[in-house]
């Protein structure tokens, strides 16, 4: 990642102007907003195990929807997260939406026994014996914030993505690599520019600079003031090699932790709290614990799965999926890692419907294979604590406008009400008023 171009293609590929990269005769458009990313997702299934597909700014790649081709393909050595193995990758215009997950510098983007030995040095800070360590500290952060939301007066209406799932999952997750209070609402915010992938090439440009101006404004502070914080252990110190990272993969680094460290789970909380309180007898089972949370989580997961693509993989050899199609060396690849969980493969029976209950909640939202989430444990300490304390803090908490949907967000990368309106207090309704009336 440099200042003037932070995710450009790889070198000496010369980036073309905006514009469609190759001729997308008959092949299916994803939407960039991501409006109906289920739908879409649907009819691509149906269609085959993987279907040619366009996307924002007229890139050209296999969508795949089942959950067996992805769950094969996410594990498939054939496949690499490396963009220096896509052939193509001077064709993405200049300006690309999705140039910040393609193009970034860290570790989700290598492959093979680079990968293995870039993981290794993060993945210790996120073992389930260290996550369990963070259990307090997460209660707590959820305890103020429903605290807050709870000395509301009765009858104010609050957004429960704002007040609770963003701040709790930025919290931890900055607290963990040291960002300080200063720089986590404008770092926040371009992180969060980015994952509109319908931005058209000017305000993507932007947001990618703004970015690059936050991640570069973090770096300069976190080494004016070394601290014992992930940033300072992992990313500032020496490797194994006895090496610092190199800035550009240091840059990138920082952006896919805080990143991947909230844009994800804000959306497992939000669409959890959603689903329950659209779904009264699923959310008195839970109260009672004859649902357990861990199972609204799964099924949440399954259902609303929060990451729905993460740009790209590239085929290092001809891959054949059978039905006739064949992913030939160097074409892109994306996973639907949320479309997995709504297969009616693996769940024949109703599959888009929320059931907490059902025995088989199997889903991929989290990948799999050796790039599978490092922040899973994580992720579920945080939707277990923030929906536990919610529910039993605000017991009348109710959606403010229980007949109209939340606006969902403008994203192909994450899926997940934009806005979760709430009234954390309801105002008793009003006694029946049995008097006679005056004809
Ligand atoms: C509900 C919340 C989350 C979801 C749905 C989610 C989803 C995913 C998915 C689908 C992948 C695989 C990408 C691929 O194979 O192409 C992934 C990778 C990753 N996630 Fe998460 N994630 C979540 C939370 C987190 C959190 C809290 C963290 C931070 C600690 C995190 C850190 C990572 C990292 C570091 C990787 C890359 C691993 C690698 O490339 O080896 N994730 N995540």
């Amino acid at each position: 990642m440099t200042a003037d171009r932070p995710f450009a293609p790889p070198a000496g590929s010369a980036p073309r102007p905006a514009g469609p990269a190759r001729p997308a005769a008959g092949c299916p458009v994803l939407d960039p907003a991501g409006a109906a990313l289920h739908a879409e997702a649907a009819e691509l299934r149906e269609q085959g195990p993987a279907v040619w597909v366009e996307l924002p700014g007229g890139v050209r790649a296999w969508s795949v929807t089942r959950h067996a081709e992805i769950q094969a393909l996410a594990a498939d050595p054939r496949l690499s997260r490396d963009h220096r193995h896509w052939p193509d990758a001077h064709l993405a215009p200049e300006g690309w939406a999705l140039a910040p997950f393609a193009f970034q510098d860290s570790f989700f983007n290598t492959h093979g026994a680079e990968h293995r030995r870039a993981r290794a040095r993060i993945a210790p800070a996120f073992s389930p014996r260290r996550v369990e360590l963070l259990r307090p500290h997460v209660r707590e952060t959820a305890e103020r914030l429903v605290g807050a939301l709870a000395a509301l007066p009765p009858g104010t209406r609050a957004d429960l993505r704002q007040t609770l799932s963003l701040p709790l999952t930025m919290t931890v997750i900055c607290d963990l690599f040291g960002v300080p209070e200063h720089l986590r609402g404008a770092l926040g915010h371009a992180i969060d520019t980015l994952m509109d992938s319908s931005l058209a090439p000017p305000a993507a440009l932007a947001a990618q600079a703004e970015l690059a101006v936050r991640l570069a404004e973090l770096l300069a502070h976190k080494r004016a003031h070394p601290a014992a914080d992930l940033t300072g252990d992992l990313l500032l110190s020496a490797g194994p090699d006895g090496h610092p990272l190199p800035e550009p993969l240091l840059l990138g680094t920082l952006f896919a932790m805080v990143g991947a460290g909230y844009e994800t789970t804000v959306n497992l909380i939000t669409s959890a709290a959603h689903e329950l309180l659209t779904h009264p007898a699923e959310l008195a089972r839970a109260r009672e614990g004859a649902t357990g949370w861990a199972d609204v989580i799964e099924e949440t997961l399954r259902v609303e799965g929060p990451v729905m693509h993460l740009p790209l993989r590239y085929a290092l050899a001809d891959v054949d999926l059978g039905e006739g199609v064949l992913i030939r060396k160097g074409d892109p690849v994306l996973l639907g890692f949320a479309a997995a969980g709504r297969d009616p493969r693996v769940h024949p029976a109703d599959p888009d419907a929320f059931d907490p209950g059902r025995p088989d909640k199997s889903h991929l939202a989290f990948g799999y294979g050796p790039h599978f989430c490092l922040g899973a444990h994580l992720a579920r300490l945080e939707a277990e604590t923030a929906l536990s304390t919610l529910f039993a803090r605000l017991p009348a908490l109710a959606l403010a406008e229980p007949d109209r949907p939340p606006a969902r967000l403008p994203s192909m990368i994450v899926n997940g009400p934009a806005t979760l309106d709430v009234v954390p207090r309801p105002l008793p309704a009003p006694e029946p008023d049995d008097r006679p009336r005056p004809c």
